[in-house]
């Protein structure tokens, strides 16, 4: 008798196991989309050098699908509490595919994107049809940040008291294709909402030399000259940063009273800062030794085929071109000599309200107040307007 309901409980439990299996052996990996190498291979005979190194930029790994191996890795199996009160989140991984709840409502999710290469930091991303057919969806409020791991992401309120059973911030469909503009190379719609199968994802070659498809084209076809090709070097200093900042931001994007020093916030959008600077309102002034003026944009100090250095004696040595002494030691600095950080001191890094920092790019006399600032997160949230 013992034996006989021992056998149906185990039955009843084994049929309890098989209703609750997980959900995920019916849900289908997010549609495949295209491989940023493929823009890269258009180039690659003729250009090996620009080449070589560039699918391991932050801009080649700008968006990826959430169950990418790398993604997979750095948020399946793990928890963490954010917010005040602290809500837990659980990441895991079933089918290969990417989950998340919020284990205080037990409201779940697949997730479908990963923005950001994860040089910085990496925010998952939910995108799912509205009623009107469009794409929209939240960036969860956990994110992975380099080198802490799993934080609130940035931006995000800390106190989730408002919605503490949600999973994240909703975007609306206009805000989630921008979120795909900037991240992506080349982005086609179907219906009124995003064509998945299409998309090329990161910011590739083609996205940054426009008419480079018609160009490899032609050159494979036999021409020399490349005379219609857009060129960035006819660009002035102002018309370059501003190129970079369709995505990076450029002033025009804020109102003038959020264009002060004390708003830290700014220190994530590189090409507003830049052009605040002495350094590039006068650069015209110095001149390299032939009586050229010496120029000032993005690429003095990147380039953009090359993962981002994080030596600062590459920027440094840029600093001292404009700013040493002939014959001398010193350097226009009255406090330090020319073999000294500049950056650390001019250009220092900012913290965000997130495990991640980034540098101002408005090279000042700072204060020591403000310096003091720098380390200590801003409440500031880092948010341009759209
Ligand atoms: C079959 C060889 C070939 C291929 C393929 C090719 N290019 Fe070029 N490209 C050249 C040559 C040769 C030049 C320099 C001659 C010129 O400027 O007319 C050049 C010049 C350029 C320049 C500089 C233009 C300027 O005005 O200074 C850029 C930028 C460029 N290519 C980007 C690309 C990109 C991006 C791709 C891939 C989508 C690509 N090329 C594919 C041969 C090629
Ligand atoms: C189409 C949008 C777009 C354009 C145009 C663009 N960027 Fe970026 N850039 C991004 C995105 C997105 C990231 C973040 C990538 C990541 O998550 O690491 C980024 C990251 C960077 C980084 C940090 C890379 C790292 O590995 O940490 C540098 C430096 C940079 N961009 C410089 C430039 C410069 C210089 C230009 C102009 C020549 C430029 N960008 C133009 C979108 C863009
Ligand atoms: C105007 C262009 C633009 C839009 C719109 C945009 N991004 Fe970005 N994104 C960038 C650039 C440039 C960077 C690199 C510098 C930075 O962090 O601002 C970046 C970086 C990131 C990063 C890497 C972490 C970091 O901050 O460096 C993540 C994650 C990210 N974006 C997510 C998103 C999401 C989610 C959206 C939509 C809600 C979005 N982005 C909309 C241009 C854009
Ligand atoms: C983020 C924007 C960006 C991306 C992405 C990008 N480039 Fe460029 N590229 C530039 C800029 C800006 C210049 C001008 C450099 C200068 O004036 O010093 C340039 C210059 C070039 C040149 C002219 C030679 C030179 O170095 O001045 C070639 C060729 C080229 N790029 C090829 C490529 C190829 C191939 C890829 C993809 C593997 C690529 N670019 C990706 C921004 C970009
Ligand atoms: C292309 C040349 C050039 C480069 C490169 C350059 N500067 Fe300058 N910098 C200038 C000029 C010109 C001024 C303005 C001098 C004046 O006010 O008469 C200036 C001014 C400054 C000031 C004073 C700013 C203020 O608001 O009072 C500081 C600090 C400074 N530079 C630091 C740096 C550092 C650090 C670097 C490297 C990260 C750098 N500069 C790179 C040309 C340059
Ligand atoms: C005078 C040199 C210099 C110039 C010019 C410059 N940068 Fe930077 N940039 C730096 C330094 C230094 C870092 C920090 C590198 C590190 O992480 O060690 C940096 C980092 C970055 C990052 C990574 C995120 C961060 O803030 O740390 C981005 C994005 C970026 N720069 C974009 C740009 C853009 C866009 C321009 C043009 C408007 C630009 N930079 C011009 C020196 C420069
Ligand atoms: C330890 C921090 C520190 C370092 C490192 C440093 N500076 Fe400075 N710098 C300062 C301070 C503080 C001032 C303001 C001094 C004052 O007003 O008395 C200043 C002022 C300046 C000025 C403005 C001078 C003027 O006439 O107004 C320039 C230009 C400058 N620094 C360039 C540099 C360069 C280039 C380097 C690297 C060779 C460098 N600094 C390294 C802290 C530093």
């Amino acid at each position: 008798m013992k034996r006989w309901l021992g056998a149906l409980i185990g039955i009843g439990f084994l049929a309890l196991l098989w209703w609750h299996r997980p959900a995920g052996q019916e849900v289908p990996k997010q549609a495949a989309i295209r491989e940023p190498s493929e823009d890269v291979v258009r180039c690659r005979v003729c250009h090996a050098s620009q080449s070589e190194e560039f699918l391991t930029t932050g801009h080649a790994l700008a968006l990826r699908l959430a169950h990418d191996p790398e993604v997979l890795s750095r948020f399946a199996g793990k928890t963490v509490s954010v917010g005040q009160p602290a809500v837990s989140f659980r990441f895991w991984e079933e089918s290969g595919t990417l989950w998340n709840a919020n284990e205080k409502s037990g409201v779940k999710t697949q997730v479908h994107w990963m923005f950001g290469s994860g040089h910085h930091g990496m925010t998952p991303v939910v995108v799912a049809k509205n009623r009107y057919g469009e794409d929209e969806g939240p960036d969860l409020h956990v994110s992975w940040y380099r080198p802490h791991g799993l934080a609130l992401t940035m931006g995000h309120e800390p106190v989730l008291t408002a919605d503490p059973d949600s999973l994240g911030s909703l975007n609306n469909a206009s805000d989630t294709k921008q979120c795909f503009k900037c991240h992506t190379t080349e982005l086609t719609r179907k219906g009124r909402g995003i064509e998945t199968a299409n998309l090329l994802p990161g910011v590739l070659c083609s996205k940054c030399h426009a008419n480079a498809k018609e160009h490899a084209e032609k050159m494979h076809g036999g021409e020399t000259a490349s005379s219609s090709f857009d060129d960035w070097k006819s660009l002035s200093p102002i018309q370059s940063v501003d190129r970079c900042g369709e995505c990076h931001r450029s002033p025009t994007a804020f109102k003038p009273e959020q264009i002060q020093p004390e708003n830290r916030a700014l220190t994530r959008f590189a090409s507003v800062g830049l052009p605040l600077s002495r350094c590039f309102q006068f650069q015209k002034t110095r001149q390299l030794s032939d009586g050229t003026a010496r120029r000032l944009d993005c690429l003095t100090c990147h380039d953009p085929h090359r993962p981002m250095t994080t030596d600062p004696q590459h920027y440094n040595n840029v600093c001292r071109d404009c700013h040493s002494r002939p014959d001398s030691q010193d350097s226009d600095c009255p406090k330090q000599i020319i073999t000294s950080d500049c950056v650390g001191c001019h250009m220092p890094k900012v913290r965000m309200n997130a495990p991640v920092s980034f540098t101002d790019h408005w090279i000042r006399v700072r204060s020591a107040s403000e310096n003091a600032a720098s380390a200590e997160p801003t409440s500031a949230t880092p948010t341009a307007p759209k």
